[in-house]
């Protein structure tokens, strides 16, 4: 079975971690996303917490000298050896070459570049409605993928919390950081040939059904 190396991008709130979470389970991926591990990394105070907290908190990009080593070595690590999905990262061109550098010096390469996308107005409607379980991480939305009981998660009943960057003035300052630092990624993907693009507006499940059915043509042409 050839591997899967795919990265999923697209503005804050267009559904990245919704999406990987159906993904991971449809095609057994290790899951890198480095928005939680950075936030498993404040909350439980390590180095690389305290280096992050700040830039995060005003929705700007950690420096990349902080973030390209520890994603790294999870991409090169064992349980990555049969293929990632990495949310999250690259966000820049300098962590997209250092991505290609490294896959390069291990003789593999990105299968795909995943684009979700999807409006501004849209972006600041979700983020403000997403809620997140302090225990399991599952992501809620208020009004379009609402827990069983408000306030609680699905799995074990866990609490529900808002995000800290996601209060609207902070998600408009992390979308011009997007447009600035991460948009640009899209034409050094669609360069190289590896860009495919969603459209993120449609439900979670149509989202999924073509992200799925994409993959596994991929898969079938690589194996051809
Ligand atoms: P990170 O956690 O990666 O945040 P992000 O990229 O801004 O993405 P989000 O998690 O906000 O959104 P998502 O696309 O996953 O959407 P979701 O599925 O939750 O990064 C946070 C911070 O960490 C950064 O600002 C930066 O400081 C730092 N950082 C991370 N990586 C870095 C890097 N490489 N370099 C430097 N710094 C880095 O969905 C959102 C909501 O919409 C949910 O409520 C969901 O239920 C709902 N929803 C999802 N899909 C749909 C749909 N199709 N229709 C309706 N609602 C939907």
């Amino acid at each position: 079975m050839s591997e899967l190396n795919l990265i999923l991008l697209g503005p804050p709130g267009a559904g990245k971690g919704t999406q990987a979470e159906r993904l991971t389970d449809d095609f057994n991926l290790p899951y890198i996303a480095t928005g939680n591990i950075l936030r498993a990394a404040v909350q439980e105070g390590t180095e690389l917490g305290r280096q992050a907290q700040g830039f995060m908190t005003a929705g700007e990009l950690v420096p990349d000298e902080v973030i390209i080593g520890v994603i790294l070595e999870a991409v090169e690590g064992p349980a990555a050896r049969d293929g990632f999905l990495l949310d999250g990262f690259p966000r820049s061109t300098g962590q997209a070459d250092a991505l290609g550098e490294g896959l390069e010096r291990l003789e593999r390469r990105l299968t795909a570049a995943l684009l979700i996308d999807v409006p501004d107005e849209d972006v600041v409607r979700r983020l403000s409605g997403r809620r997140v379980s302090v225990k399991t991480g599952r992501v809620y939305h208020v009004e379009f993928d609402p827990p069983k009981h408000e306030g609680r998660c699905d799995v074990d009943g866990s609490r529900l919390v808002q995000r800290d960057d996601d209060k609207p003035e902070t998600v408009r300052h992390r979308l011009e950081v997007y447009r600035t630092s991460t948009l640009p990624l899209v034409a050094y993907y669609e360069e190289r040939g590896s860009l495919r693009r969603f459209d993120g507006t449609r439900s979670p499940t149509e989202v999924h059904d073509h992200i799925r059915a994409t993959i596994a043509t991929l898969r079938l042409e690589d194996e051809l």
